[in-house]
């Protein structure tokens, strides 16, 4: 197996507090790194590193774990951007604009949608993802939400069934109906191509006891719960989240105390969205609040053609440091090992000893850069091998 050393790393992030400077984002200067099958296999200091059958110089620059971007829904058709520039104008968002996507998608052939996700994909790497979770949401029958499945498992083994993202228009007088179609024949069909399932507990989709049912049942049937909660108000569905024991509740807009103290409590992740409340212009989540309360933050894009078009892990990061009062460290830890985290992954999101060797080197001398600048494009280089 032949090792690569990637030396002269002006400063090098490992989510690992034991290795570097003891902080969360276990930081060392003038470092180095061996990868060898894929994995770190040796992680210190410059003057330390062993030899190695190759070497990448990264001339003094900063390097930083991949992002894990442990939210987004890559497989649809159509255009919506119509809809964005009416709310520019004034048009609130709504829950109901997702009905928009689902007459697209299932218009579209499986080759047109493998090809949208190929290109999202490709265009988040870009941008430094190097772990992705993809969610069905806008076939919403049997056959489309197993399709949209198995085209989101040809790009990331994270796919998540969202057959409960909205109840369709041929189900509006019958939710009940689409909560058992959810529930039985469309996670039969769904389940070997997904690793999670999610529902979207909102005012105009999910309440909490369709919610309930609908985790309950994907729970049994061998796919852990995911939510999104509290995005458009005040809602059930981060109690629900935290009641059920789930890995992570997504959104988490608007929550009051006892919200914050259960989270606090039962360890859920809140994953927060930045690029929701950029795109529908609503008040940003508090991250603050959360984690000084000692919740655990992840962040992700929701990459969507509805409330948050963009694939941009790095714009999520300066969002969340300019609006949501995180630190810029905080920021990177959340968009990495937080994200990691919430997908219920240990071999991503760090640079460790052991870990998949997926890393960004950053034409900056500081990860402190991608909320320094936003906008910039400091992913120089992305190795996920
Ligand atoms: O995560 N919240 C629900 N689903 C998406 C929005 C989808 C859409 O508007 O098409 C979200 O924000
Ligand atoms: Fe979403």
């Amino acid at each position: 197996m032949s090792a690569l050393l990637v030396r002269h790393v002006g400063e090098l992030v490992t989510n690992d507090p034991a290795l570097g400077d003891g902080s969360p984002l276990g930081v060392l200067t003038d470092a180095a790194f061996v990868v060898e099958g894929g994995r770190v296999a040796w992680v210190g200091p410059a003057g330390e590193a062993p030899a190695a059958d190759t070497v990448q110089d990264v001339g003094g620059r900063a390097v930083v774990p991949g992002f894990v971007d442990s939210h987004s829904h890559l497989v649809f058709a159509g255009d919506r951007s119509a809809e964005f520039a009416a709310r520019m104008a004034g048009t609130p968002y709504a829950a109901g604009g997702i009905r928009t996507t689902v007459a697209a998608t299932r218009a579209a052939t499986d080759e047109q949608l493998t090809a949208g996700v190929a290109r999202h994909v490709e265009e988040m790497r870009r941008q430094g993802t190097t772990t992705v979770e993809i969610k069905s949401g806008y076939g919403l029958t049997v056959r489309d939400e197993a399709r949209s499945l198995a085209i989101a498992r040809l790009f990331t083994e994270e796919t998540t069934f969202l057959g409960a993202h909205v109840v369709p228009e041929e189900y509006a007088a019958d939710p009940a109906g689409y909560v058992r179609l959810v529930t039985g024949p469309m996670l039969d069909a769904a389940a070997e191509h997904a690793r999670w399932i999610d529902v979207f507990c909102e005012t105009g989709a999910f309440d909490a006891d369709q919610a309930r049912t609908i985790l309950e049942a994907g729970r049994a049937a061998g796919l852990p719960g995911r939510l999104h909660a509290n995005q458009l108000g005040h809602g059930p569905g981060v109690q629900l989240a935290c009641e059920l024991e789930l890995v992570a509740v997504d959104h988490c807009t608007y929550l009051d105390d006892h919200d914050v103290a259960a989270l606090g409590d039962t360890g859920t992740i809140a994953t927060l969205l930045p690029g929701v409340e950029f795109s529908t212009r609503s008040p940003y989540p508090d991250a603050r609040r959360l984690l000084d309360a000692g919740v655990t933050v992840a962040l992700a894009t929701d990459c969507n053609p509805g409330s948050s078009y963009t694939s941009s892990m790095p714009l999520c990061v300066a969002l969340a440091v300019r609006e949501m009062r995180m630190t810029p460290a905080e920021a990177l830890w959340a968009a990495t090992r937080g994200g990691a985290l919430a997908l219920a992954r240990r071999d991503v999101g760090l640079l460790a000893p052991g870990a998949r060797a997926h890393f960004l080197v950053l034409d900056a001398p500081s990860y402190v850069h991608l909320a320094y600048r936003p906008g910039v494009p400091l992913v120089a280089d992305v190795q996920s091998a």
